[in-house]
């Protein structure tokens, strides 16, 4: 092989690649890889020593190759604008790292796991994407009951949906465990609502539920008393009011001192001076049996709150849609 031609060979090619270099097809490192990289074609031609007849005037031309294409390629980095912004420059100010924080949403979901963990709670999940048995039929639901319907509930096919709040959760704990059981669950939830300041198609629940021998109401309501109070201030008060829930009796809804007015009335609490922050109850006799568990022996009390709504309450956000605008003005403050 003659070794001129191959050394004129690499240089026109070197210049064709240069064209590309320069027009930016082709970057710094990839050209000079390509020819004095380990594996680049200088590298190459030099492999193939033994075939040229002439090894002293190969050796020769080889070497002027190299140097001559080293210095064309040390000269770009000296050149290319490129080249020069990799280079520190130590006069100028450093970047303020930009470091992100927890959504409020997460925020207060996390203090609110806190004190239920201190309390014994152990974590609990379930699917959002739930079948009519979890989210309905075991919980007591009757097959017509209202909130089954499609103006409520997203379908997904048949009887599968996405859950409508997470006491599917309290079906999926009791099943896999025998008691006592002392879990909380947070997650989605999904109802077919138009958004407003107070609703949202999807928004957050945390669920609680406590099943062992001879579990009491005295005792949901001395837990959720100490719960509201760590989480709004020793002064807050609960009150039960009767309601209905199908998989609790008997039902309650809970109010807590209002924290906007500490209870003499303002807009908020439309002048009574409490609000609203969770459904609760004693589990029904019936969710007991449906998942396997003895009703004579065993009772339990669950209840389920709306993360977002306390996260309103705590910090004083007027509309439920500024949690899911992303707007990093609104999410700095927290
Ligand atoms: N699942 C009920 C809701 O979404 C809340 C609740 C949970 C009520 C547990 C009682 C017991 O409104």
């Amino acid at each position: 092989m003659d070794v001129k031609k191959l050394a004129e060979e690499i240089k026109s090619s070197f210049q064709e690649e240069l064209k590309n270099f320069e027009n930016g097809n082709l970057n710094f490192e990839d050209l000079k890889n390509k020819f004095l990289g380990r594996k680049g074609l200088v590298a190459d031609a030099f492999s193939q020593m033994r075939n040229f007849t002439d090894k002293a005037l190969a050796g020769q031309i080889l070497n002027s190759l190299k140097n001559e294409l080293t210095e064309k390629v040390n000269s770009l980095t000296e050149n290319t604008s490129s080249a020069k912004t990799k280079k520190l420059d130590l006069s100028l100010p450093g970047r303020k790292p930009n470091a992100g924080t927890l959504h409020v949403v997460t925020e207060t979901q996390r203090q609110i796991e806190d004190i239920f963990f201190a309390m014994g709670f152990e974590m609990a999940t379930g699917p959002q994407v739930e079948t009519d048995f979890f989210n309905f039929e075991s919980l007591n639901f009757p097959p017509d009951h209202p909130a089954r319907e499609m103006h409520d509930t997203f379908f997904v096919e048949g009887d599968v949906l996405l859950r409508t709040h997470t006491s599917n959760v309290q079906i999926h704990a009791m099943k896999s465990q025998e008691p006592p059981v002392r879990v909380i669950a947070p997650g989605k939830c999904y109802r077919n609502d138009t958004p407003d300041a107070t609703h949202s198609p999807v928004f957050q629940q945390i669920e609680a539920l406590y099943v062992d021998k001879n579990v009491t109401f005295t005792e949901l309501k001395g837990t959720l008393d100490a719960f509201v109070k760590a989480l709004f201030g020793k002064a807050t008060k609960t009150r039960f009011r009767p309601s209905f829930f199908p998989f609790t009796e008997p039902s309650a809804e809970v109010d807590v001192t209002c924290v906007v007015c500490k209870g003499k009335g303002c807009n908020v609490c439309k002048q009574t001076g409490w609000i609203e922050i969770l459904g609760a109850g004693m589990v029904d006799p019936n969710v007991l049996e449906a998942v396997g568990y003895d009703s004579e022996i065993y009772s339990g009390y669950a209840f389920g709150l709306g993360i977002e709504r306390v996260a309103m309450l705590k910090y004083g956000i007027p509309d439920l849609r500024l949690f899911f605008q992303n707007d990093i003005r609104f999410l700095k403050q927290f």
